[in-house]
């Protein structure tokens, strides 16, 4: 919020946008009622599937697995509106999720490493955000044998695993600590404490509509992309587990 507020971002239309996307955002997550809703959309909730285990998902979303990509530019050739060389590590990165279906698939076909995958749209998330938190030399060095490989699919398979079970056991510990407690009062433990609601029917049809409307929003903006090569990246994860 900070480096995208239009105050220090001047008048940036695509960055102003983006700081509204993250309110929006930050206001679901911060009721834990929408949570809940927003957490079941993403395959976080307390019932949630491993996405990773989950195949009743649609696989519509690209994944380059940037731990073997080797740079050729095959995929960047045949669909330049999905795949870009990134500049940083010379390997390519998926850029756009609404392009040509089949050419995805022909650029899957032709890539001589097999590191484009499809995935569903809570794999995909997953999956960036596990890139996002390691480092990674260029495919230069990676190729003369510096820098690590890693299984990125597996490391967000036990990030999720990992997280669910930490919910879990505080939802455990609450259950066991508050005989009595409601609903609202035992997520308020784990998510923060809720605004001062009404709690008549209207109103938590409204805030799940809000959390619904949030969670689709952030799953058009990461299938969609930008439309023009992106301004502002998305900030590396603050934490690392
Ligand atoms: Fe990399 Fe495969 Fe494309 S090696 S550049 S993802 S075709």
């Amino acid at each position: 919020m900070k480096s995208c507020h239009p105050d220090l971002s001047g008048d940036d239309p695509d960055v102003t946008s983006f700081c509204m996307f993250i309110n929006e955002i930050y206001g679901v997550l911060s009721d834990p009622m929408q949570r809940m809703v927003y957490d079941e959309i993403h395959g976080y909730s307390l019932t949630a599937i491993n996405p990773f285990l989950d195949d009743t998902s649609p696989k519509d979303h690209a994944f380059v697995d940037e731990f073997s990509c080797i740079g050729c530019k095959n995929c960047a050739n045949l669909a330049p509106d999905v795949f870009r060389i990134e500049e940083d590590f010379g390997r390519a990165r998926v850029h756009c999720q609404s392009g040509n279906p089949d050419l995805v698939q022909q650029a899957i076909d032709s890539c001589p490493v097999d590191c484009i995958h499809w995935t569903s749209a809570a794999q995909v998330s997953l999956l960036e955000d596990e890139m996002r938190r390691v480092e990674r030399v260029n495919v230069g060095l990676m190729l003369s044998g510096m820098g690590v490989t890693s299984d990125v699919f597996r490391m967000a398979n036990s990030r999720w695993e990992k997280r669910q079970a930490k919910v879990l056991e505080n939802v455990k510990v609450q259950l066991m600590k508050q005989k009595d407690t409601d609903n609202s009062r035992s997520w308020s433990s784990f998510w923060g404490k809720p605004k001062n609601y009404q709690n008549s029917e209207e109103e938590t049809n409204e805030r799940a509509k809000r959390a619904a409307a949030a969670a689709r929003r952030w799953r058009e903006y990461s299938k969609k992309g930008a439309d023009k090569p992106p301004t502002f990246k998305l900030p590396d994860a603050m934490t690392k587990e």
